[in-house]
């Protein structure tokens, strides 16, 4: 069997990354979240004060910066600089940056860099905005998974709340829908689906239903 890439886009909060990670399981491919990555600057920036919006002090800081994904027990861990940043990345002070940081041409090229290698070798699933479109264009399956603002948000909010985390329904349909109009409104890479990536409505579909379609795919195409 061929090592296939798979690439997995769509807006914030559609099951991106649950999903990717079950099928790299299957198949024992590697997983890269790449929204980890840009929430692993952004989280840097808002320490060291460089503001998110300078690409300059932004791309500077990127390039002194090692962000690196580790498969662990319960899910990918994010390190930075060698330190583990996987919870602290998911804070709402992130969130409401990270668009903002990720808008940069620089900062864009460097992160597309990064994960192209990443994935040079094949056998990779790697989620994000623009993976099928810009950071692996060549992937054998593409994929868009969709859900509408209000069924993303009750997802999050409840997964939230099995955290332990606190959680707003409002404020998360409003902050999905806010990133959701940078993301696709920025003028580099906009989150976008590629011409030939498969949609997937997932609004009436749980997880597994969501992996079980996407496996489908790929076998039909090995
Ligand atoms: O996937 P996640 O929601 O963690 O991504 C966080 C943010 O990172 C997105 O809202 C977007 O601004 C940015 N991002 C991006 N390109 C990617 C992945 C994420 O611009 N490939």
């Amino acid at each position: 069997e061929n090592k296939l890439s798979i690439a997995i886009d769509g807006p914030a909060a559609a099951g991106k990354s649950t999903v990717a990670k079950i099928i790299a399981e299957n198949l024992s491919y590697i997983y890269v979240d790449t929204g980890a990555m840009y929430r692993a600057l952004t989280y840097k920036a808002l320490k060291n004060d460089v503001d998110v919006n300078d690409e300059n002090g932004l791309l500077d800081l990127l390039l002194s910066t090692d962000i690196a994904l580790i498969p662990g027990d319960k899910g990918q861990l994010v390190f930075l600089d060698g330190h583990d940043v996987s919870e602290v990345i998911r804070t709402s002070q992130v969130t409401s940056s990270v668009s903002a940081a990720s808008k940069h041409r620089g900062v864009r090229e460097e992160m597309v860099r990064r994960q192209q290698k990443l994935g040079e070798n094949g056998g990779v699933v790697m989620d994000g905005r623009d993976i099928g479109t810009y950071v692996l264009p060549n992937a054998e399956i593409k994929v868009f998974l969709i859900a509408s603002v209000d069924e993303r948000a009750e997802r999050r909010h409840k997964e939230n709340l099995s955290k332990g985390f606190p959680s707003d329904l409002e404020n998360l349909k409003e902050e999905i829908a806010l990133r959701d109009k940078l993301d696709s409104e920025r003028e580099i890479a906009p989150l976008q689906k590629a011409d030939d990536a498969i949609e997937i409505d997932t609004t009436s579909l749980n997880i597994k239903q969501v992996a079980g379609e996407i496996m489908k795919l790929i076998k039909e195409r090995n």
